[in-house]
């Protein structure tokens, strides 16, 4: 029989012993989406108790893995949002390379890596491609090697990636981006040869560069307010002065500490401009 309900005692303690065993704190992501993670994990694994879960946490490090791995959301896509993509095809790109010969750029929680890619053929196709240094993390080690690997399904490459990167206008076909081979689509790995893939949990692994963008999109929705003001700091110290800084759709600055140091460069797309150390 499925859990239907965990007390918030329960969701704290499975909290505690991931933060004493593996040090990765979640006591301050959003506990509704949290409790329904967890939910989730205890169906999956057949888990009938919270004290159960506690134990196997406690004594199975590879089932941590998993549990990591499905407690974070990792729906991603190419593409996501396309008139983003244009604006910084058409805007936030041509501005930085009018000042800059060489860019960095960070995806923050890049997940299985679409949003790497997509950020790639876009700098291939506009000659940019060599100027830029892209660093792609995410705290899941497992979403990270699929990133790495660069092999999505190709339904899913044809039904919702291949659409995307048309509504954003490609100059090219998205399949001249990539080889099937046994209804995977391989991605072509020279797109991502300069970029840096590594493990960063955004709660503790702090400021370790500086960036001319940062995008860190729908990751922040997972968080408490206090959490996503602390992140908003520290990604406010890995950007230069006027460099960007881009959140998903659904996410918002205006209630973090540091919201006067920004300027709203679109409200639709959620790109602020850091004008202020
Ligand atoms: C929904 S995906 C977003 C992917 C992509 N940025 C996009 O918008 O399509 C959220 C990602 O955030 C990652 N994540 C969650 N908590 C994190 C943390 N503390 N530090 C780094 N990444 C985290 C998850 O592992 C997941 O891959």
């Amino acid at each position: 029989m499925a859990v239907e309900d965990l007390e918030i005692n329960e969701i704290r303690a499975l909290c505690q012993t991931v933060q004493e065993k593996y040090n990765y704190d979640f006591s301050n992501y959003a506990i509704s989406s949290l409790k329904r993670r967890i939910l989730r994990i205890m169906e999956i694994f057949k888990i009938s108790s919270a004290a159960i879960l506690n134990d196997k946490l406690r004594t199975d490090s590879l089932f941590f893995k998993q549990f990591i791995n499905e407690l974070t959301v990792n729906v991603t896509e190419m593409y996501r949002d396309p008139s983003l993509w244009r604006d910084l095809r058409d805007k936030i790109l041509p501005n930085l390379f009018s000042t800059h010969n060489n860019i960095k750029i960070w995806h923050a929680g890049c997940s299985s890596g679409e949003e790497v890619y997509s950020m790639a053929i876009l700098l291939k196709e506009n000659g940019w491609l060599d100027k830029a240094k892209i660093y792609a993390t995410d705290i899941d080690e497992s979403i990270l090697s699929k990133a790495k690997e660069g092999k999505y399904s190709l339904k899913n490459m044809i039904e919702v990636n291949e659409k995307n990167y048309i509504r954003y206008g490609g100059t090219k076909k998205l399949e001249d981006y990539y080889k099937v081979e046994n209804g995977i689509a391989k991605m072509d790995a020279s797109l991502v040869s300069q970029v840096t893939y590594r493990t960063h949990d955004l709660v503790k692994s702090g400021v370790f560069n500086k960036f001319d963008i940062i995008l860190c999109r729908n990751v922040l929705i997972y968080f408490n307010q206090q959490l996503q003001n602390d992140v908003f700091k520290m990604f406010h110290e890995s950007l230069f002065n006027y460099s960007y800084f881009i959140i998903g759709s659904k996410e918002t600055l205006i209630w973090s500490e540091i919201a006067t140091k920004f300027i709203t460069v679109n409200q639709e797309e959620k790109i602020f401009k850091k004008v202020k150390e």
